[in-house]
């Protein structure tokens, strides 16, 4: 059965596309869905959109209609705990929506009628895939220091926060930080993935390279990161992560 590896933005999934060789090509809902092999395993590639409604009805229609057996995202993130650096990767174990809050009807954060705040990543695709991401990490990517990055890239594991913001206020991220202590990083999708897929009860992980700390800054080099860093480090994480199996 074919596994399923999305992005949100065409530059994230570039060089996986790449890489692709693809056996055929369906349109639905305005997405394309690339079928094909890499390295010896079935994939179909598809990009999500930005946000939690398009992650949603990707995730849906790729567990539904197509009938993938689990879920691979990856994509970028902006860095939110203490020591987590633009380079560095996150492969999520828990997902949170920090932008829901049915309170007073609900406690903050809890998804209604779920009871959870929190949805975790299946915990053997996410153990195959940061060792992958460890792997690649031994050998820091030459485009980082096009980015001021010296110090070695870090993996960090546990919470990603999402929620259909992008965070360039220093401010909001600080906001983030003091609230849920153990955030360690912030995107756009992951949650939503998880709700989904815990709804189907089908297996899923995600990678984030930090592209940003989610400050005043985060705009900056934006997509040249997305480009030169994050596209390749996806291809090589989840290559070694397919090899890995
Ligand atoms: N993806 C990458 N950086 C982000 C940020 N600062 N906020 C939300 N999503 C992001």
């Amino acid at each position: 059965m074919t596994l399923a590896i999305v992005s949100a933005l065409p530059e994230e999934l570039a060089a996986i596309d790449a890489a692709l060789h693809t056996t055929r090509t369906e349109s639905l809902a305005g997405r394309q869905w690339r079928f094909g092999r890499l390295g010896d395993e079935e994939v179909v590639l598809c990009l999500a959109g930005v946000g939690k409604v398009a992650a949603a009805t990707t995730t849906a229609l790729l567990l539904d209609r197509f009938a993938v057996r689990s879920l691979l995202f990856t994509g970028v993130a902006g860095g939110l705990g203490p020591g987590v650096a633009v380079g560095d990767v996150v492969v999520g174990r828990e997902f949170l929506q920090h932008d829901m809050d049915a309170s007073p009807l609900f406690p903050r954060w809890e998804v209604p009628l779920t009871g959870r705040s929190r949805f975790g990543a299946d915990a053997p695709w996410a153990d195959r895939l940061a060792a992958g991401a460890r792997r690649v990490l031994a050998q820091p990517h030459a485009a980082l220091a096009g980015f001021g990055i010296v110090q070695a890239p870090a993996l960090h594991q546990g919470l990603i926060l999402s929620g259909d913001q992008f965070i360039a206020s220093g401010a909001v991220c600080r906001r983030l930080q003091a609230e849920l202590p153990d955030a360690l990083a912030v995107e756009m999708e992951g949650a939503a993935i998880a709700q989904v897929c815990a709804d189907f009860d089908r297996p899923f992980a995600v990678l984030r390279t930090i592209s940003d700390r989610a400050d005043d800054q985060a705009h900056v080099d934006f997509p040249r990161f997305l480009r030169e860093v994050a596209a390749p480090y996806s291809r090589d994480i989840v290559m070694a992560t397919l090899q890995g199996a």
